[in-house]
């Protein structure tokens, strides 16, 4: 194929054979978040790139090098956006949400951009929902933004699930920590690979997350953040997890968690399955107590966490009850003057509500009823040369005529039938 006709390295077009997946998962989440008085909110595709280096971090490989930054034509730096948290944060001040009652809860789905390398369930352009609820810090909320995670990966279907779940504290009480695991980190140096050694100072937390051996070796000694939690922060790690084993949500503490996105405090947790490979991860999450505060905002307390659409698909595999293609009608005809006759019952069949097609491929009557087959018609009007027409229902195979102008009562009849 000579290039232009191949879409970029590490993006993906969606055919209609796996929409029907994806337009499944997309009710199931929209249905758990109306339900839950989440409200949907949906922020542009890029941001200017400060927001970005503000609220993620500029430490974090994200912004670091994964973020597609360029200078649009009025020298501005925008970049398409990686992730979905700072962009509502942002909208929240910008739209002076804190005036609502709080929490102000919201959910997304749409495209994020990320330049990494892609493998099977990671890609450049790839699909997140979300949600975030803004605006309190209680353990009921880090506790209902898991369950709704826990209900969606149910209702959808997702084999091999398992949530881990940790605490950061408070930035305040991570900081003394930090000095020790630094010091950790420096007596240890000649074990670390390159690109822990490099980013000690900046984000020494990273290091639990590298896939390195010898740097494997050195983090299982490492002092733990989670043993050093106290006061509030311990308070509340300790009711989010009496609230979850009190719902029945199963999760293990993972003292090593830590996530790839700098604005995390207290709770943090990540669902994965064990039907992936090596991106394991279905999403995360956990709460942001600064982060509206960072981005010029009133101080306000958040939590909230984002899925990854194609790693859930994936998870799922081809077999998930997808529901294959069913068409009330097929319209059938073989000269010129009843075409256009099928066309115009095919609108009049759609405005009233039902599903139909008619042959766009100038095939012959036997191969119209082959298409009507191929697009699962529940029966078919054949209309005849003298004006007449015939209503054949595709299972049976059985043939009748019919008053053309019956046509559309005979048909919403079998819908009902079927149904
Ligand atoms: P994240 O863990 O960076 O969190 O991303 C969430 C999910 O997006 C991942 O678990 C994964 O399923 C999916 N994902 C990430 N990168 C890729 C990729 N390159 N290809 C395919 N899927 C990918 C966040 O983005 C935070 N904003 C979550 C959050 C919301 N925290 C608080 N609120």
């Amino acid at each position: 194929m000579s290039a232009g006709a191949q879409a970029p390295k590490g993006t993906f077009d969606v055919l209609p054979a796996d929409a029907r997946a994806r337009d499944r998962l997309e009710r199931i989440v929209r249905g758990v978040f109306e339900r839950a008085g989440y409200g949907r909110i949906e922020t542009p595709a890029f941001e200017e790139t400060e927001l970005f280096e503000r609220g993620v971090g500029e430490a974090t490989d994200v912004v670091e090098k994964e973020m597609f930054s360029f200078e649009d034509r009025g020298g501005r730096s925008i970049s398409l956006r990686p992730e979905g948290t700072a962009p509502v944060c942002r909208a929240y001040i910008e739209h002076g949400m804190h005036k609502l009652a709080q929490p102000v809860k919201l959910f997304y789905w749409g495209p994020f951009f990320r330049y990494e390398a892609p493998q099977a369930g990671r890609y450049r352009q790839f699909h997140q929902f979300g949600a975030e609820a803004i605006g309190s810090d209680e353990p009921l909320v880090d506790a209902e933004v898991i369950m709704l995670f826990d209900e969606i990966i149910s209702e959808a279907g997702v084999p091999g699930v398992t949530l881990r779940l940790s605490s950061l504290g408070s930035p305040e009480s991570r900081a003394s920590y930090r000095e020790e695991l630094i010091a950790y980190l420096r007596a240890n140096e000649s074990r670390l690979a390159g690109d822990v050694r490099e980013r000690i100072s900046a984000n020494p937390m990273r290091a639990f997350d590298s896939k390195d051996e010898g740097t494997g070796e050195v983090m299982a000694g490492a002092p733990r953040l989670l043993e050093r939690l106290e006061g509030a922060d311990a308070e509340h790690f300790d009711a989010v997890r009496g609230l979850l084993d009190a719902n029945g949500v199963a999760y293990e503490v993972d003292d090593t968690l830590v996530r790839g996105l700098d604005y995390y405090t207290r709770t943090v947790f990540e669902f994965d399955s064990a039907h992936l490979g090596a991106q394991s991860q279905l999403g995360g999450g956990g709460r942001y107590d600064r982060l509206v505060e960072q981005l010029g905002g009133p101080a306000t307390p958040a939590a909230g966490w984002a899925a990854g659409i194609e790693r859930i698909l994936l998870a799922i595999g081809d077999d998930a009850d997808a529901p294959s293609e069913v068409r009330d009608a097929f319209v059938a005809a073989t000269t010129g003057e009843q075409r256009h006759r099928a066309l115009a019952l095919v609108a009049e069949l759609r405005s009233a509500g039902l599903s139909a097609e008619l042959d766009l491929g100038s095939r012959g009557l036997k191969g119209q009823l082959k298409q009507a087959d191929r697009v699962g018609a529940r029966s078919t009007v054949i209309l005849d040369e003298d004006g007449s027409a015939q209503l054949r229902d595709m299972k049976s195979g059985e043939q009748r005529e019919i008053d053309p102008a019956g046509a559309i009562q005979r048909i919403e009849e079998l819908r009902r039938e079927s149904s």
